[in-house]
């Protein structure tokens, strides 16, 4: 290569990472309006962190218009093609005009979904919507627009630990909402929930956001049937044996919501064993009779005394542990014992969805087992550390007699010296 050619290389790479540079420069939709007024340079602004400004989207492909064009669009000049600003009703279609579109999306990325259109309208949202109401959400209420971001990048509305607050921004606005005689304590109750807490206290990505009982698209609260399958996507056990027992047809019959039905929905608290027993948290007693002779009742307190039983013991041995950890015994076998009850109590609870207290009996057997055993080894533990006490209390009083007797004599030998 020659140097002349060489500086021809060089030069015509330098002019081909310009290029991109002069295309941003010459367009003068975002050129203009960065220069406008607060609400017309806004989009200008945000859209540098826009995804579809990654994938080079620019503004006339949502708005129209001819982006070398240096003077203002003239609405009157369809030449132009411009569309302005799109209505809030006609959004969605603007937004499918590509994401319903598989063969394109597929040129960008073929794992993303191109179903969000299809599902939108099946929505209590987009059947709203296609009514003309448009305080719904559309497309654009959840991800915003102008700064639209990957749904898993954490500055997304719609990323798990920001789409609470994004749903909340309409549903938890009484004035808002006061048309549509709805709850408007979702986002309350579900912040102080089994799994409100995790996921917004400590960004557990495991625990539900709205969406995950909602699904994205298809906002609707699940369907009386649909509720066991929504809860068991995540509690796969619980399902199934709630599934299996007498209740799941009878609760249809009753077109009672199967777990929330026990738990509730958006504020839902971390059982107790109380919901066993008699009272106000009677998971049972709701729909029979709080007595001994109600024989549903009856099973719940069966199950009540099962529980209780090994929680006692549980917290019996517990105690007699830390006391000989105290006493600086070796206790890691209880330990490790201790940690086999939890397990088995861990798996009773779960097992109370069948209803059935033998069930239950059966499933804590073991663990009722392993106490007494436990419990027994760790008194047998603190007794034999008190006869080494008294051991040691014997010996050292007859090595200060020993002692004592030895001075004595040392005496006696010195005086008669
Ligand atoms: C020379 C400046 C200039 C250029 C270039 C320009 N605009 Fe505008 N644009 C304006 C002004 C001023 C307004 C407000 C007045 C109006 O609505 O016409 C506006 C309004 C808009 C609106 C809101 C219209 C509405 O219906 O409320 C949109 C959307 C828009 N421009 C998009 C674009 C796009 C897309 C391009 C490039 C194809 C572009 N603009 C190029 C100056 C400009
Ligand atoms: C992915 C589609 C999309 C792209 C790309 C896009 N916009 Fe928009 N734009 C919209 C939608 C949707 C609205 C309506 C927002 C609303 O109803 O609040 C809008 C509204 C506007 C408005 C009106 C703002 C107002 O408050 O009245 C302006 C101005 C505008 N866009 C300019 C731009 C400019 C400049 C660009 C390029 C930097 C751009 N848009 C890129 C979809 C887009
Ligand atoms: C001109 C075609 C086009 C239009 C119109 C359009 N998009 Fe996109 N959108 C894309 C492409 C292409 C991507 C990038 C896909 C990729 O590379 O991941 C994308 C990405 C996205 C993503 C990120 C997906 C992810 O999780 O990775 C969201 C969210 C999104 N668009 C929402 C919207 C919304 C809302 C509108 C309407 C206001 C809209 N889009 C309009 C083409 C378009
Ligand atoms: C009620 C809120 C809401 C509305 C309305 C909404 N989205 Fe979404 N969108 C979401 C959520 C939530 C996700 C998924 C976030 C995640 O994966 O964690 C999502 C994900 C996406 C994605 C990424 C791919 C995917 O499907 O997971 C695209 C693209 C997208 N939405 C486009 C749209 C378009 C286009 C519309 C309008 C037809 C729309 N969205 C309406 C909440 C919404
Ligand atoms: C722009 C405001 C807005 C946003 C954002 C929004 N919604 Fe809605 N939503 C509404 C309105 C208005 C209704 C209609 C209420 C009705 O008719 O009962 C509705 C209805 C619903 C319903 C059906 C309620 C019923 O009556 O049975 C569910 C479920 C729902 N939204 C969930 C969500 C979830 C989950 C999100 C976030 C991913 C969300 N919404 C975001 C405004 C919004
Ligand atoms: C653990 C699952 C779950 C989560 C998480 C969840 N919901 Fe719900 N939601 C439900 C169920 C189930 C219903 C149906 C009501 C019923 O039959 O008890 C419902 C009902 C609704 C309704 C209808 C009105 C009402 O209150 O009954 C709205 C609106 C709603 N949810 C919005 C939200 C919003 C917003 C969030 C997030 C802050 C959210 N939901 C989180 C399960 C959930
Ligand atoms: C996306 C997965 C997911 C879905 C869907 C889900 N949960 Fe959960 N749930 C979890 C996680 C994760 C935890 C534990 C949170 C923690 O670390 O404390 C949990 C905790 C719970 C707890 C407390 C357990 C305990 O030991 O204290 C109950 C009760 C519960 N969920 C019931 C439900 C019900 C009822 C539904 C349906 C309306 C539901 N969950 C839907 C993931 C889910
Ligand atoms: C008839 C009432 C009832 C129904 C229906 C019910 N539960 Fe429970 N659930 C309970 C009771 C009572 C406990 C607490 C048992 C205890 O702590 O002694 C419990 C405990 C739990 C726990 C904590 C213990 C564990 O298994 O980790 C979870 C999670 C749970 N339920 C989820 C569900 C799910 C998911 C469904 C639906 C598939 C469901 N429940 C249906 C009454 C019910
Ligand atoms: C939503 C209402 C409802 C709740 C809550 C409920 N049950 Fe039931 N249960 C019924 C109905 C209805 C029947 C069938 C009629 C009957 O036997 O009373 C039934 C039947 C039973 C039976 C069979 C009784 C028999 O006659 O052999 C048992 C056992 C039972 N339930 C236990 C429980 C336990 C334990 C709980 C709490 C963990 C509970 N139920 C919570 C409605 C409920």
């Amino acid at each position: 290569m020659s140097s002349k050619q060489l500086t021809a290389a060089v030069f015509a790479c330098l002019l081909m990472l310009a290029a991109p540079l002069a295309a941003q420069q010459e367009n003068n939709c975002i050129k203009c309006h960065s220069k406008l007024m607060p609400n017309l340079s806004k989009p200008a602004k945000l859209y540098e962190h826009d995804i579809h400004n990654s994938v080079g989207i620019l503004c006339n492909d949502c708005h129209g218009g001819d982006p070398t064009n240096e003077r203002r669009h003239d609405r009157d000049d369809p030449a132009q093609g411009f569309k302005g600003k799109p209505a809030t009703a006609d959004i969605p279609a603007l937004c499918s005009k590509c994401h319903s579109d598989a063969t394109y999306m597929r040129s960008f990325n073929p794992s993303l979904p191109v179903d969000q259109m299809e599902k939108y309208v099946t929505s209590l949202h987009g059947m709203l919507l296609e009514q003309g109401d448009t305080k719904v959400a559309q497309c654009i209420s959840c991800h915003s627009v102008h700064d639209i971001r990957g749904a898993s990048d954490p500055g997304s509305p719609v990323y798990p630990l920001n789409l609470p607050k994004t749903c909340s921004h309409c549903h938890s606005d009484k004035e808002y909402m006061a048309d549509y005689g709805i709850p408007t304590d979702q986002y309350e109750q579900f912040a102080t929930s089994v799994h409100g807490v995790p996921l917004l206290e400590r960004g557990d990505l495991s625990a539900p956001a709205c969406n995950d009982c909602h699904s994205n698209h298809g906002a609707f609260p699940p369907e009386i049937s649909d509720i066991s399958a929504v809860c068991g996507m995540c509690h796969v056990n619980n399902q199934q044996l709630y599934r299996q027992s007498f209740h799941a047809e009878i609760f249809e019959m009753m077109e009672s919501p199967g777990c929330v039905t026990c738990h509730g929905n958006h504020g839902i608290a971390h059982p107790t064993d109380e919901m066993l027993a008699a009272g106000d948290q009677s998971a049972c007693g709701t729909c029979h009779a709080q007595e001994p002779d109600d024989p549903g009742f009856a099973v719940s307190l069966a199950m009540k005394v099962t529980m209780d039983s090994l929680n006692g013991l549980m917290h019996s041995t517990r105690e007699l542990v830390e006391l000989a950890e105290q006493k600086g015994m070796e206790t890691s076998d209880l330990s490790l014992e201790l940690r086999s009850m939890r397990q088995n109590y861990i798996q009773t609870r779960t097992v109370v969805h069948t209803f059935s207290d033998s069930a239950v009996a059966a499933s804590a057997r073991p663990g009722i087992e392993q106490g007494k055993l436990s419990m027994a080894e760790a008194l047998g533990l603190l007794k034999a550390h008190e006869a080494r006490r008294w051991w040691l209390a014997g010996a050292t009083l007859m090595l200060l007699i020993v002692l004592g007797a030895l001075y004595l004599k040392l005496r006696e030998v010195e005086s008669e010296e």
